[in-house]
């Protein structure tokens, strides 16, 4: 049956950031098509919320490397065996050129570019072992449609983080092929979240104004990319950056 292409259900998931914005909406998504899902994430409300809802849900901090250890730890701790690793958490840093802090290059490369790959290297063994030929292992990189295009914002470290996501995917993808894991990623458009809240809140129509499809994205967006990339109709894909930005990136 064709639907039978996209079916992810009993297959097990990680998504770092699951407690809010894309994580949570991937999270539930993934979750309302039988995925076992954990999330990951610090604030124990959030967390104590994504347990109510069903999900697994792991207080971590990814800032720091003994922060990554321990989350791969505490996941195999919980689960048999693992399918997909979805490394979403981040943060991102604004101020001037001018005044624009060290400290912003650290707090923000630590966790959106050192956490993903010091995750997937203590996660390999686990992805490894559940990964066939026929049915690869997947991981799932959350980029940005700023590591694509220079956006207005005074973003520096971030949109280098997210350059740097992209072709770390490929390196990986590339590396990691003969293992029978795939990384792609995607690279979102404006999506309604926690670090989103401020600028929607004052931009938002000239957001939707600058997106060629005239909107922002919804979950049923992202969610639709992610099933693709973990599914058997997905398998044969691997160190693709896929924009899901209702044409920002792609045609302007
Ligand atoms: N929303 C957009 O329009 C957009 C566009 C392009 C790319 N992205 C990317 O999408 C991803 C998710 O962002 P979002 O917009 O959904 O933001 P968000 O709502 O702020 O969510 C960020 C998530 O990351 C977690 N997190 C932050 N710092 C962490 C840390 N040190 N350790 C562990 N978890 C941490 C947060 O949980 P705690 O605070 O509880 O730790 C939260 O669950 C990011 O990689 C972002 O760059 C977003």
């Amino acid at each position: 049956m064709a639907h039978d292409l996209f079916d992810i259900s009993g297959k097990t998931a990680l998504i770092t950031g699951g407690t809010s914005g894309i994580g949570a909406m991937i999270a539930h998504g993934l979750q309302a098509r039988g995925v076992k899902v954990v999330i990951a994430g610090r604030k124990a409300d959030s967390l104590e919320k994504a347990s109510a809802d069903g999900l697994t849900a792991i207080g971590a901090d990814l800032s720091t490397p003994d922060g990554c250890t321990k989350l791969a730890q505490d996941v195999l701790e919980k689960v048999d065996s693992l399918d997909i690793l979805v490394n979403n958490a981040g943060a991102t840093w604004g101020a001037p050129v001018d005044d624009f802090p060290a400290s912003a290059f650290d707090k923000v490369l630590d966790l959106n570019v050192r956490a993903p790959f010091l995750l997937t290297q203590a996660l390999l063994p686990a992805l490894g072992e559940s990964a066939t030929p026929d049915d690869p292992s997947r991981i799932i990189m959350i980029g940005s449609i700023d590591g694509l295009r220079v956006p207005e914002t005074p973003s520096y470290s971030y949109t280098a983080s997210k350059a740097a996501v992209h072709q770390l995917t490929r390196h990986l993808a590339g590396h990691l092929a003969s293992r029978n894991i795939t990384v792609n990623a995607i690279a979102p458009g404006p999506f309604e979240s926690r670090m989103m809240r401020a600028m929607l809140a004052q931009r938002r129509d000239d957001i939707e104004a600058g997106t060629p499809l005239g909107r922002i994205g919804r979950p049923d967006d992202m969610v639709g990319a992610v099933v693709y990339l973990t599914s058997r109709a997905g398998g044969y894909l691997t160190g693709a950056v896929i924009p899901v930005d209702g044409g920002i990136s792609t045609t302007r």
